[in-house]
């Protein structure tokens, strides 16, 4: 029988007596097949890099080697381009949008039948919980390349009046937080519209988009349409200088984005960058709170925080602040912290040690500056990187919690009292990529939807995504959209 603190601890506030713990549910990897070894995936078949050079992918969850990628270097670069550019000119860039179409499906279909072996690996690889990667994820994969599919042979739709053209061979670099996901977003509007692709996974995530190799070789893909690379920020520079590349999309950190837009100043490449985040959800007194209390755990614990679009601030009005606080309290306390495999976990491992220690970073700065810090009493494994979930009070804009892209499962929260004050905090950051608003009124949510400098304003809800649905950033965000009709106009020269 369990004591009182731990009951209350699976059921909120309510106090069930002879409730039970939940036995671990965990997602079998028996079936699972990868290979000790991953080289790279060009023109249509895996090569090995040039180099000779492999490093390891490991399982946050375990701190367990899965598998050896190779590390592609400028010669597997110039392989890469030349089979893209190849394919460009005389294959896939030859085909009717219909005969694209065709393919994309195909590929969508593929990814469907064998979704439950990439979520199974999307966990194991990057740490996110099984749940997340078998419901949100590898479904929402599927649904963009259905989604893209359907515009290959309609692209004189998206752009009336013009002719549309590809850019020609498409430089892709995504980061680690939705590996698979990231690959879709880039992927699929590249070939909808004709382009062909080199894309580089992230260093913490390769295997996926090595999995999705094996199904554009299984669906008969020209050589050379989409090759996939692997390795770290050096194999991305290359992609990103490549003479012979016509158009960059990148997804990642800040950092990293403005060093690409300096690199690609006055070449003649497009490019699309989307970037951090620090988005407010913004809770009215008049808002469901049980609602928006779920709404803002999905916004911040989502992933373990792992979301450019992560509601990592929480502003709240001031009557009922306390309120929201203590309900938040006692709804972390429920959240299960542990092996992403397992069905019952909420929060996963935190992807790398690299991204926990910067994680921990922010939290000993909020300490020092002076917030007031509460962590769930979660168990967590003795072997992996782990965060319990984390909220910080008594902060303030000037606290580098508020300010800085945390990446983490670490909600800071700010009161306010009038709507233009939580507008004023909400779009005071250098960044702008999202935002949620919690209240009953829909003038309201008109009202602040217009003010909020961001690319994407949730109310009553939050991340939510669809692919017909543009996504990106206001200012230090990124540029461009990906999703929908405006995801692909970057694939397009249309003037
Ligand atoms: P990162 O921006 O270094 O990595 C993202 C991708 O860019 C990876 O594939 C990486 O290999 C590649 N990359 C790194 N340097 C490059 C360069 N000079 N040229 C071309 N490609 C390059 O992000 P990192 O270091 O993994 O994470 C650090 C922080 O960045 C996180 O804590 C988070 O705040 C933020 N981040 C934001 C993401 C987003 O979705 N907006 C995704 C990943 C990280
Ligand atoms: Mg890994």
């Amino acid at each position: 029988m369990l004591e009182e603190k731990q009951l209350q601890k699976r059921t909120g506030n309510l106090v069930f007596k002879n409730a039970w713990d939940y036995d671990p549910a965990p997602e079998s990897s028996g079936h699972i097949q990868l290979r000790e070894t991953y080289d790279l995936f060009i023109n249509g078949e895996f090569t090995a890099p040039e180099e000779g050079r492999y490093f390891a992918t490991t399982n946050p969850a375990s701190e367990q080697k899965i598998a050896d990628v190779a590390e592609a270097t400028k010669p597997d670069i110039d392989k890469a381009v030349q089979a893209a550019r190849n394919a460009y000119n005389k294959t896939w860039g030859k085909l009717s949008g219909r005969e694209r179409g065709k393919y994309i499906y195909r590929i969508a279909r593929m990814l469907q039948e064998r979704a439950r072996e990439f979520a199974i690996i999307e966990s194991m690889d990057g740490g996110k919980p099984i749940r997340e990667s078998r419901d949100a994820d590898i479904p929402l994969v599927a649904a963009y390349f259905f989604y893209y599919a359907g515009w290959a042979d309609k692209l004189q739709y998206a752009v009336p009046g013009v002719e549309p053209k590809p850019y020609g061979v498409a430089g892709q670099i995504i980061p680690w937080n939705f590996p698979m996901l990231m690959a879709a977003w880039k992927i699929a509007p590249a070939l909808a519209t004709g382009n062909t692709v080199v894309i580089k996974s992230a260093e913490t995530t390769p295997l996926t988009a090595y999995k999705l190799a094996e199904i554009i070789q299984d669906a008969g893909l020209p050589p050379g349409t989409v090759n996939i690379v692997s390795g770290a920020g050096e194999t991305g520079a290359e992609i990103v200088n490549h003479p012979d590349i016509d158009k960059i999309a990148f997804t990642g950190s800040t950092d990293v984005g403005k060093l690409i837009q300096k690199s690609l100043a006055g070449t003649k490449k497009g490019y699309t960058l989307e970037l951090g985040g620090k988005a407010a959800n913004i809770v009215f007194e008049d808002a469901a709170l049980d609602q928006a209390v779920e709404g803002i755990v999905n916004g911040i614990f989502f992933n373990q925080g792992h979301v450019c679009c992560a509601g990592s601030r929480l502003l709240v009005q001031e009557g009922v602040a306390d309120k929201v606080y203590h309900k938040l309290k006692d709804r972390i306390e429920t959240l299960i912290v542990g092996d992403p495999l397992d069905k019952n976990t909420d929060i996963g491992a935190i992807n790398s040690k690299s991204q926990l220690e910067r994680i921990n970073h922010f939290i000993e700065k909020g300490l020092e500056e002076g917030g007031e810090m509460h962590q769930s009493s979660a168990e967590v494994p003795s072997n992996g990187y782990w965060c319990k979930p984390t909220l910080f009070r008594n902060v303030s804009q000037s606290h580098s919690i508020v300010q800085s892209e945390i990446f983490g499962p670490v909600l800071a929260i700010q009161t306010f009292r009038t709507p233009k004050e939580a507008v004023e905090k909400a779009n005071n950051t250098p960044y702008g990529l999202s935002g949620g608003i919690w209240t009953d009124k829909g003038s309201k949510i008109f009202q602040m939807g217009q003010n909020l400098r961001a690319g994407v304003v949730w109310a009553n809800t939050f991340n939510k995504f669809d692919p017909t649905s543009p996504f990106g950033g206001y200012k230090e965000s990124g540029i461009g959209r990906e999703g929908g009709l405006h995801g692909l106009l970057p694939y397009l020269k249309i003037n």
